[in-house]
């Protein structure tokens, strides 16, 4: 086993609802403690106590539409919380930050999918702590159709997401939208942004993953 000393990084996770995304950091944060890094796996909404009521109001179904501008605040008020007490402190700390979902998820869904604009939601994120920008982001990419039967099974088998349904509740063509969203950030940044077949099997994927990031850890190897 190889490790290296221990490099901060701040690594995001994206894709439309299903695609795999907690299965694929679970299996990279062990990937990375073997490789020698201390690791922190997080997520929004919801890194921290205020975030999980934010997360609550903003993913429990609603009688009467939530407006994508409440949205959109809501989203980036957890983001302030989260970078301030959970990711900045961890990064000063020398640790890998691993979280499901950032401000690309509110630049596809209320900026793109929403209507708002990517602009809206990039006026929001330019000071500290919200211009945070991770150093790779890993777009878990498939066919909306597909991964959203995978999220609704998931949804109504598994204690965990009940009551969050809010966003699985939408129409395909929503999700679709989302990840018209996400591609089209990829485009715009390929650098950071690195596209993933996620329909590709777990293993597979977990290989893709790591490809990904081999420039900012060299000692990082496939498991099994
Ligand atoms: P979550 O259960 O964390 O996502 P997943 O289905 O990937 O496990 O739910 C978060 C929901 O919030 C998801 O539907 C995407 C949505 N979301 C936004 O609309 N904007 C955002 O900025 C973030 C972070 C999430």
């Amino acid at each position: 086993m190889s490790t290296e000393p221990p490099r901060s990084r701040f690594i995001t996770f994206e894709g439309i609802e299903g695609t795999g995304k907690s299965t694929q950091i679970e299996r990279l944060a062990r990937a990375l403690e073997r490789a020698g890094q201390s690791v922190l796996v997080t997520r929004e909404p919801g890194g921290t106590a205020l975030g999980r009521r934010l997360r609550a109001l903003l993913l429990e179904p609603t009688e009467r539409p939530m407006h994508p501008w409440v949205e959109l605040l809501l989203y980036t008020a957890d983001r302030a919380q989260h970078l301030s007490e959970v990711v900045l402190p961890a990064r000063e700390r020398g640790v890998v930050v691993l979280c499901d979902r950032y401000v690309d998820a509110t630049l596809a869904y209320q900026g793109h999918a929403r209507g708002l604009g990517f602009e809206a939601v990039l006026a929001l994120h330019r000071s500290p702590p919200l211009d945070t920008r991770p150093e790779r982001t890993l777009l878990l990419d498939m066919d909306a159709a597909t991964s959203l039967s995978r999220a609704r099974r998931r949804n109504t088998s598994s204690p965990e997401s009940a009551g969050e349904g809010r966003f699985e509740a939408e129409e395909l063509d929503f999700h679709e939208r989302v990840r018209e969203g996400y591609l089209e950030l990829a485009r715009r940044d390929p650098h950071r942004i690195v596209r993933i077949d996620a329909s590709a099997g777990v293993a597979q994927v977990g290989r893709d993953v790591i490809d990904a990031l081999r420039d900012l850890f060299p000692a990082l190897e496939h498991g099994s």
